[in-house]
């Protein structure tokens, strides 16, 4: 039902609903995504930063022969913008030379342990970067957010792979096979995407008008899209901009005219930061009080394999710092520099795709509803209170906020078994909705469970 959406439109107020709505959802699901980007009309790299690589302060010192670390700034990642973001690697390059295999376990079974938190984790930032201009027209591009089933779809493929990654050891020989296969096909969907999104964007017209389509595509869609609730857009801007972050601080790269590379190394960075930089920054805030410092680092280390596997270059590779301490200035560092001041430019293309991701979180379930969903995610990330959209929330919504702040700031056994269990069930109620025997066993769905429209998954 919850797939399906619709039979819950006008829920009464009734204890069962509220729990059951409550331990399945609230939980959300796993609802992640690989960022293939593509770029906006304006491309290129920000001028402070094109400043900082005349000076020759971007060099990242790179060793290939024996690499183990790379020490590129947050302010100099930007120059990767100019760097395709999948490159080709041989089948026996998957996994890098410096993976340590021991602490990649103890980064997996961190992740397997806390999978349904790390569920809201990587659906929160997914909304931080519909913000981001390389980032944002992804779906335009590739034509796949348009209706909100394929979207679905999307994110639902999504997820399964990176559970995939997450569930499956490299040194056992039979999910070996499993995660690399896995790996090799999406890193291949990203290879075939970025080659397909650099030939329409040869089109100078190409972003307008799809963005036109897409409009035209929701406008008359049932339930609204959020796209066009001017009630909401409005409080939330004005939430933002009456926020208490320095005004020094919302000020974004500015992004000169250069031609860009679809899928830069780049956006991969600033994707990679979604999955391993915000759980690890915001544990406490998403409900992870239980973590030691050994558990975060072989998350990241996990990550600095994945991201090698999907085809970061190790100099780019925002998990592959000299330590831990290190580790957590650099994520703080790239959610000051890209992520926080591109909440302050909303303007109508964030709209319409930071609108269209909203949309599609509803049709997943129909609790999840973006207001609900914007004002826990300022609240508890960039730790922006939302006062207009708060006093636009229903009852019900307030509820629910109080009901998953109740089970989350609370440790038991009891309470993550039900957050963990709440999150794989969601994930597997898509996953055969969308994928049917494909998701039948880890084998088939490192080999099926893709979506792929025009052969373009993404
Ligand atoms: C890289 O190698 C050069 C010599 O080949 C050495 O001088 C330099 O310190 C090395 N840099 C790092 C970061 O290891
Ligand atoms: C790479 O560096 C590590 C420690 O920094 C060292 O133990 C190892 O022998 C080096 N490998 C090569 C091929 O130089
Ligand atoms: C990177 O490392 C090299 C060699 O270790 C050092 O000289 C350089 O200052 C470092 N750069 C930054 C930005 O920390
Ligand atoms: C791998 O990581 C573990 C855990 O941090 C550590 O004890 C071990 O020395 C590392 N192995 C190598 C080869 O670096
Ligand atoms: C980008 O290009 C436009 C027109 O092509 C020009 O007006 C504008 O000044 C350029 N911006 C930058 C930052 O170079």
């Amino acid at each position: 039902m919850w797939i399906n959406g619709g039979q819950l439109q006008s829920p009464h107020l009734n204890f069962d609903w509220i729990i059951t709505r409550f331990l399945i959802l609230n939980v959300f699901a796993i609802i992640l995504f690989l960022h293939p980007v593509s770029f906006a009309e304006d491309n290129g790299g920000a001028s402070r930063s094109s400043s900082l690589e005349a000076q020759g302060q971007c060099n990242s010192e790179q060793n290939s022969s024996n690499y183990t670390h790379t020490n590129l700034s947050a302010q100099c990642l930007i120059i990767a913008r100019k760097v395709a973001g999948t490159q080709s690697l041989k089948d026996n390059d998957l996994i890098p030379p410096w993976a340590n295999l021991t602490l990649f376990e103890v980064g997996q079974k961190f992740a397997t342990r806390n999978i349904g938190y790390l569920g809201v984790s990587h659906f929160f930032a997914l909304i931080f970067e519909n913000f981001i201009p390389d980032i944002k027209d992804v779906l335009i591009t590739t034509g796949s957010s348009s209706t909100r089933e394929r979207a679905v779809k999307r994110y639902t493929a999504t997820a399964t792979q990176i559970l995939l990654w997450y569930r499956n050891s490299l040194t056992n020989s039979k999910e070996r096979t499993v995660l690399l296969e896995s790996l090799r096909n999406v890193r291949r969907l990203h290879l075939d995407g970025a080659f397909k999104a650099q030939i329409r964007l040869k089109n100078g017209k190409y972003m307008e008008s799809k963005r036109k389509e897409i409009l035209q595509q929701i406008r008359y869609q049932n339930p609204p899209s959020v796209v066009f609730d001017e009630r909401f857009w409005t409080a939330l801007e004005k939430d933002i901009l009456s926020s208490n972050v320095p005004k020094d601080r919302r000020k974004f790269p500015d992004w000169s005219n250069s031609t860009g590379t679809p899928i830069s190394q780049f956006a991969q960075s600033l994707t990679q930061f979604s999955f391993a930089g915000i759980p690890v920054l915001f544990h406490r805030e998403l409900g992870m009080s239980h973590v030691s410092l050994a558990e975060l680092e072989g998350y990241i280390h996990m990550w600095a394999v994945l991201g090698h596997a999907l085809g970061i270059k190790d100099e780019y590779n925002i998990c592959m710092k000299s330590d831990f301490r290190e580790s957590i200035k650099h994520f703080q560092n790239i959610l000051n520099t890209y992520f926080i001041p591109a909440m302050f430019q909303i303007d109508w293309r964030v709209r319409v795709q930071l609108g269209s991701y909203l949309d599609a979180l509803q049709q997943m379930d129909q609790v999840i509803t973006p207001r609900l969903i914007m004002y826990r995610f300022m609240r508890d990330i960039p730790k922006i209170r939302l006062a207009n959209i708060f006093q636009q929330l229903t009852a019900i919504e307030r509820m629910y906020i109080a009901l998953v702040d109740s089970l989350m700031s609370n440790n038991l056994d009891a309470n993550r078994f039900l957050i963990n269990q709440g999150g794989m069930f969601f994930l597997d109620v898509n996953g055969y909705h969308h994928f049917g025997s494909h998701y039948s066993s880890d084998e088939r769905k490192s080999r099926g469970a893709f979506y792929t429209r025009e052969n373009l998954v993404i």
